[in-house]
């Protein structure tokens, strides 16, 4: 490996984020992965002192970390697995990352707020989760940040892609099995392509890249950060959105949250101010129609 092409090791790499991460950052270094399913490197996070050991038998030059227990509502029934991987596997990064000086990027969600606001969240406004998967990922930021290891903390929501779990690809199947489909119309956020975040955090990188191929947060370090597409939706918006590029027939009826329960609380209102990475590294994501419109068409093109 060269000097100018350090190793990077990508934590999550199968899944939305990671997945697009994976390309994104090849530019930067050597990608290296560390998962369960088909990676460089097997680890499971909730395996004793697995990360330990890999980390320090690697000793990369960054470790980015796209991990996440994502499934919100099954979190509020095994906290303790959702704490294990969103927050005390966070907390070892960054205590490896200060002990051997390796950066970490990690990546964070709105559901650290109540989502009761008037305004677009800034990244300073006080944190409320009203959710298991919102504590622990707040727990994550604050185990990162207390460590002291070099790092950055960027802060998405409503997140989409081609692949994994998410809500376009669950609406593109229900557009083809049902005529009438109720969707929630009173929560309202950002619609994100993984593949958008993930170039951003390369164009973030790409500013943190030494010449001696080292990287360096400097005067960001232990900042978090949002990004986000701009402008926002309803969840019903968001359907709208897409069913309208598709040849299927469908009638969406906005619901309202009551009408559609689910074990954990969503916030209701999620729009990030995107203002700070902006100004910090002049990185700024189009309006979520266009990111949209962009996913859809890589999706015809590939057929996925
Ligand atoms: N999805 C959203 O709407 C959303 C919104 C806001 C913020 N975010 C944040 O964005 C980041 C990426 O989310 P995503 O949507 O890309 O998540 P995702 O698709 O659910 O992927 C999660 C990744 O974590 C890995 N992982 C889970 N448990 C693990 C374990 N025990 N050991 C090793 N790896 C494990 C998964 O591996 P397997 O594939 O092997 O399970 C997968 O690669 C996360 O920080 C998330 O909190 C997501």
């Amino acid at each position: 490996m060269s000097e100018a092409s350090p190793l990077i090791l990508l934590f999550g790499h199968s899944g939305q984020l990671g997945w697009e991460l994976r390309r994104t950052l090849a530019p930067l270094g050597e990608i290296t992965t560390a998962g369960v399913d088909d990676a460089d490197h097997y680890l499971d996070l909730t395996d004793g002192d697995a990360l330990d050991v890999l980390v320090r038998q690697l000793r990369p030059a960054l470790m980015v970390n796209a991990t996440a227990y994502t499934a919100v509502d099954e979190a509020e029934s095994e906290p303790e697995l959702a704490y294990r991987i969103n927050a005390e596997a966070v907390g070892e990064m960054g205590k490896l990352g200060a002990e051997l000086d390796i950066p970490v990027l990690h990546f964070s969600t709105d559901y650290v707020f109540s989502g009761v606001a008037d305004r677009p969240w800034k990244e300073n406004d006080e944190p409320a989760p009203g959710s298991v998967y919102g504590k622990s990922k707040l727990a994550g930021e604050q185990e990162l940040i207390a460590s002291r290891a070099e790092n950055l903390i960027l802060r998405t929501a409503w997140v989409y892609g081609t692949r994994g779990k998410n809500f376009l690809l669950t609406m593109l199947r229900l557009f083809c099995e049902k005529d009438r489909l109720g969707v929630v119309s009173d929560q309202f956020g950002a619609p994100t392509w993984s593949r958008l975040i993930a170039e951003s955090a390369a164009q973030v990188l790409a500013q943190c890249k030494t010449s001696h191929g080292r990287f360096q947060f400097g005067k960001y370090s232990g900042q978090v950060f949002h990004l986000t597409a701009a402008g926002q939706a309803s969840w019903h918006e968001f359907a709208q959105a897409i069913l309208e590029q598709t040849a299927e027939d469908c009638v969406l009826e906005p619901i309202s949250t009551p009408q559609y329960p689910t074990p954990a609380a969503r916030p209701a209102y999620s729009i990030l101010d995107n203002d700070n990475l902006a100004a910090a590294f002049g990185v700024r994501l189009p309006h979520w129609r266009r990111g949209l419109a962009l996913c859809l068409e890589e999706m015809r093109d590939t057929g996925a």
